[in-house]
């Protein structure tokens, strides 16, 4: 029986690997859940799955909890915040850890997983973002399994498998293009929110489906492909396939490329990263090919979606660029979400942080922790004198 621990049990990743786990009782154990401020959700999920370990947002979120669940029999163990992040990260039950929550939140809580020796079934792409070198080397050093639950990332993954360690010549991550592909420049600027967090694919949390709007989360999976699989930026390709069906492909020297499909459901990848290296039900549908009729590729519009283009030219130096990129897009869409700019002006605020914030030597967690709160800050600070007509000149 493997020991599982959720962090972000209640958004679109958690909810969906407890119904993995829910289908495999006789294979895992859930021992710790971590949420944010989801109560109702979150006890219904300490009542089905009685782990040991809980952790909330914060102190009010954890009395509650502790009150409604009063009931239950046996010692769990509630807690909030950084501390109760890292207990669940590290549960000493757990063989297995899922990091689904979003954004820098994930850093230190997925980082205290694998200090501790656990496998981490890893969504939080901004881990890699952030912190790739440090992070690929400290997983290399306690020797634990990193496997990827983005769906492109899990397809690389696994057309890898079985290949040795054959040259990779390029690998092509596909992306749906999101809710605005076919849309004008002009048309852009006049998105709402409940049209941004309309993907025509996939439900998603609303962090990564803004990012998938402005095509920044294939951005963010470039930048977490390179440290995953050890690649240079020119080794990557994205291409844009609106039906989804093919999750990403490696072309290897011989020129043969290996790709991987499935429906689009992120049970798929979740329930590889939990049973790795078997495979395991579930419960997706099966695709119907003919009904399918054809599958479709062409190239990203870089004029419409330059945080593609931004997040490749962050990789052309060792220096903090990521870190810049990554944390102005969360102020932006945090900006977005709660419709103080519209959307064509998350791109610009992101590309200004590029152009105004200083890089900075960072080679420690809590130097690369500390960066980022500081460039969260500057650009809380400044968004608007970037923005905005008459303001400050670059
Ligand atoms: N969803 C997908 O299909 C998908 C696919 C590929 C990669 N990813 C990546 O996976 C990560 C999670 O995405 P998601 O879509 O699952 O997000 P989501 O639906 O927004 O869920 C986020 C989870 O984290 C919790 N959380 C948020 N802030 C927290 C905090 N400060 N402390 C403790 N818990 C906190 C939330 O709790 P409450 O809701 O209780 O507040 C929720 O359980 C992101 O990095 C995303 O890029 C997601």
């Amino acid at each position: 029986m493997k020991g599982i621990s959720i962090l972000g049990s209640t958004g679109s990743i958690g909810i969906q690997a407890l119904d993995i786990i829910r289908i495999h009782r006789d294979r895992f154990r859930v021992v710790a859940l971590a949420a944010g401020s989801n109560i109702d959700l979150l006890e219904k999920q300490v009542r089905e799955f009685r782990p040991a370990i809980v952790s909330c947002a914060d102190a009010g979120a954890a009395r509650e909890l502790r009150a409604r669940v009063s009931d239950l029999p046996g010692q769990t163990w509630i807690g909030q915040s950084t501390e109760g992040l890292e207990r669940a990260a590290t549960a000493e039950e757990a063989a297995l850890v899922v990091g689904g929550l979003p954004g820098s939140t994930g850093l230190l809580p997925t980082f205290a997983a694998v200090e501790s020796g656990k496998d981490v079934a890893l969504a939080t792409k901004e881990v890699l973002v952030m912190a790739g070198e440090l992070f690929m080397n400290r997983v290399a050093e306690r020797g634990i399994r990193l496997l990827p639950v983005d769906s492109e990332q899990s397809a690389i993954f696994q057309c890898l498998q079985g290949n040795g360690d054959s040259e990779i010549n390029r690998i092509m991550l596909t992306a749906s293009g999101g809710p605005f592909r076919d849309a004008s420049i002009q048309d852009l600027q006049r998105v709402t929110r409940e049209q941004a967090l309309n993907h025509p694919r996939w439900k998603m949390g609303p962090k990564v489906t803004i990012d998938s709007a402005t095509l920044m989360n294939k951005g963010l999976e470039v930048i977490e492909a390179k440290w995953l699989f050890g690649l240079t930026a020119s080794q990557i390709e994205v291409v844009i396939h609106p039906e989804s069906i093919v999750h990403s492909m490696v072309e290897f020297q011989d020129g043969s490329i290996i790709a991987q499909l499935g429906a689009t459901d992120m049970r798929i990848p979740i329930s590889y990263a939990l049973a790795f290296p078997q495979r395991i039900a579930s419960g997706t549908s099966p695709i119907d090919f003919p009904q399918l009729g054809s599958l479709t590729f062409h190239e990203p519009d870089a004029e419409k979606f330059p945080l593609l283009k931004a997040a490749f030219d962050s990789l052309k130096d060792r220096s903090t660029m990521p870190i810049i990129l990554n944390a102005a897009d969360e102020v932006a869409v945090d900006l977005f979400l709660s419709e103080k700019i519209p959307f064509h002006r998350i791109p610009r605020i992101v590309l200004e942080a590029m152009d105004r914030v200083d890089p900075a030597q960072v080679e420690t967690l809590e130097e690369i922790q500390s960066f980022h709160e500081s460039v969260v800050e500057r650009v809380m600070k400044d968004w608007r004198l970037w923005i905005e007509p008459g303001g400050q000149p670059r």
